[in-house]
């Protein structure tokens, strides 16, 4: 294996990324954000040595596998990188248990919001927390609870996401918290776009739909492919049919999975309604769908029926790339980005 050399932000860059530089302990303040079946040790501790910033995803999976999967992570780099746990999966305490007691360095919190117990604890491991926060309120929560910084996902994601667009989370959220480190997702491909973000006060910018396309991303051939085809506004996002059954929506390339999706969450309000499905289970149904069909398309490459989860810069991307040569032009971009920045300010 060639060890590759780390991509360097320029000195004018490192001023506007100081912050994310420091809190990830990373060269560059831009995560790959955990992706479920794709976000495995190889991808994430190249990020990571490459000077940005991997994320591992717990997901769904049994713990002896994550915790195989940590240490997979640690022995392919000496750099820190993140697990990401999912609040609502059936094996989350166990998860978190294995990052904390494997000192991974940093710990994400996702899906719904963790107790103040449980940041308690990934903090007394020695980790540095990262939580989301989808509004002031929530924002206000994590901090309260212990949370060392926010991750902001505006509904341009890929994946799961929320209600509120990037564009009104950077003034709710970032705008009004300038003391926490503060990490923008959600429809970002550029590097001039992160420099910009860095600009208005963001300490880094987490993606997961541009790192897809790396040359090195183990996503199927035909998952990239339809990647590199898709137009913006074909991710869409998954509608909820009733608040009998609340549905955390989901963004993803149209196609026969997203229609099959409806037709489930009819059949379980049915069975719902006769009785024949308790509420805790029709969930459980509906985040199984998702697993399992994300896994159909991403890794068995079935692209009709399996999930495409992808977000709206699924638009922007043409090319498969390297990881590296991804990594550089996001700086080359983010430095143009600030150099025009600069020159715009010149002339006030
Ligand atoms: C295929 C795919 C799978 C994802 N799986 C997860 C996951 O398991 N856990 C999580 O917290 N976020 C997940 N995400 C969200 C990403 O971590 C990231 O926050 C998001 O992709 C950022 O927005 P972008 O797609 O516009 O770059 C997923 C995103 C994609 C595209």
């Amino acid at each position: 294996m060639t060890v590759q050399t780390p991509v360097k932000a320029t000195e004018r860059l490192n001023k506007v990324w100081a912050r994310g530089k420091d809190f990830l302990g990373s060269e560059l303040p831009i995560m790959c954000g955990a992706m479920t079946w794709i976000s495995d040790p190889p991808l994430v501790s190249l990020m990571s040595n490459l000077g940005a910033f991997g994320v591992l995803a717990a997901g769904n999976m049994p713990p002896d596998l994550f915790a195989e999967q940590v240490d997979k992570t640690n022995d392919l780099t000496s750099k820190p990188f993140a697990g990401n746990v999912i609040t609502i999966a059936p094996n989350y305490q166990d998860h978190l248990d294995i990052l904390c007691a494997k000192k991974v360095s940093h710990i994400v919190f996702a899906g719904s919001l963790p107790r103040g117990a449980e940041i308690k604890k990934a903090k007394a491991s020695g980790a540095k927390v990262l939580a989301f926060a989808s509004t002031t309120s929530i924002a206000k929560r994590m901090i309260s609870n212990g949370a060392d910084a926010l991750i902001l996902e505006g509904s341009e994601a890929g994946g799961h996401i929320g209600h509120v667009s990037t564009m009104v989370l950077l003034q709710e959220i970032l705008f009004n918290f300038p003391d926490v480190p503060i990490f923008v997702a959600g429809g970002i491909a550029t590097g001039r776009m992160i420099a910009h973000l860095g600009l208005m006060g963001a300490a880094g910018a987490q993606m997961g739909t541009r790192f897809v396309v790396a040359e090195e991303c183990g996503a199927h051939e035909k998952f990239k492919d339809v990647f590199m085809k898709a137009r913006a506004r074909e991710a869409i996002s998954t509608p909820q049919y009733s608040t009998k059954l609340p549905v955390v929506s989901v963004r993803a390339l149209n196609n026969h999975a997203m229609s099959h999706f409806g037709e489930l969450q009819l059949e379980l309000l049915e069975q719902l309604k006769d009785g024949s499905l308790n509420r805790a289970d029709a969930q459980y149904k509906v985040e199984e769908y998702w697993i399992g069909s994300l896994r159909n398309a991403a890794v068995e490459g079935d692209v009709e029926h399996g999930s495409l989860m992808a977000g709206q810069s699924v638009g922007i991307l043409d090319k498969v790339q390297p990881l590296r040569d991804i990594l550089q032009d996001l700086v080359d971009e983010a430095d143009q980005g600030l150099g025009q920045a600069i020159e715009l300010m010149q002339g006030i």
